[in-house]
């Protein structure tokens, strides 16, 4: 059987790597990894204060949980313990608490075997912050998306305005500072581009101008 194909998408809070990564999954018709959507899955099943608990518990707990993924491209479903993820992690809250148990080496490390275990079977568009630095360093295919946190804080208030949520934008803006600064700064796996990653700064670009610079990547590379 052929290696499977690994492309990453790192990047910060709200710079549109999931839609990137559902879209390029779905043109290449394999699944895509939602790997923030893992670690928000973990927060929010521990709850809140979790971050702080001592190592045995932390992985004790974390025993319990298995990870499958089922479908391809914008039709992939990542389910934890049989129950696929649903809107119920995606709140700013549930966010941070992502980003504080981020922080815990035995989080991730868990998180690496079941993320590298997934990249074994299937091919994968892998977004998250460490996808190109730490889990498949061997990836042909790296991008790195970066914008203001200004301009990621609008594209947020967007979402949440079509979802129906109105949201503070001063309030968004500070909540995605506060993120990025906790996750650029941690001491393990901080949020960085690997060395042969190709930059996106998508600021300035409409998601058209950013998907045709990844497909481009993804051809040559
Ligand atoms: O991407 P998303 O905003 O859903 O991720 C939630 C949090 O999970 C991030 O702020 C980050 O702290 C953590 N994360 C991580 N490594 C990844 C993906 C997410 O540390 N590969």
């Amino acid at each position: 059987m052929a290696e499977p194909l690994i492309v990453t998408i790192d990047g910060p809070a709200g710079v549109g790597k999931s839609t990137m990564a559902k879209r390029l999954a779905g043109e290449l018709a394999i699944p895509y990894l939602d790997t923030g959507a893992m670690f928000r899955a973990i927060a929010w099943k521990l709850g809140q204060g979790a971050w702080e608990w001592d190592d045995p518990s932390l992985e004790a707990a974390l025993e319990e949980f298995e990870f499958a993924l089922s479908g391809t491209g914008p039709e992939t479903v990542l389910s934890l313990n049989g129950t696929p993820l649903g809107n119920e992690i995606r709140t700013e809250d549930v966010g941070m608490w992502a980003s504080n148990v981020a922080t815990r080496p035995v989080v991730r490390s868990f998180l690496k075997r079941a993320q590298q275990n997934l990249g074994s079977r299937f091919s994968l568009v892998a977004e998250g912050r460490d996808m190109g630095t730490v889990i498949f360093p061997q990836a042909p295919c790296k991008f790195f998306l970066d914008a203001s946190v200004d301009v990621r804080a609008e594209r947020r208030l967007l979402q949440l305005q079509l979802m129906g949520r109105p949201a503070d934008l001063d309030e968004l803006k500070a909540q995605i500072a506060r993120r990025d600064h906790q996750d650029r700064n941690r001491a393990v796996a901080p949020l960085r581009p690997a060395q042969d990653a190709v930059l996106v700064d998508t600021s300035d670009l409409d998601r058209e101008q950013v998907f045709s610079a990844l497909l481009e990547g993804v051809k040559q590379g």
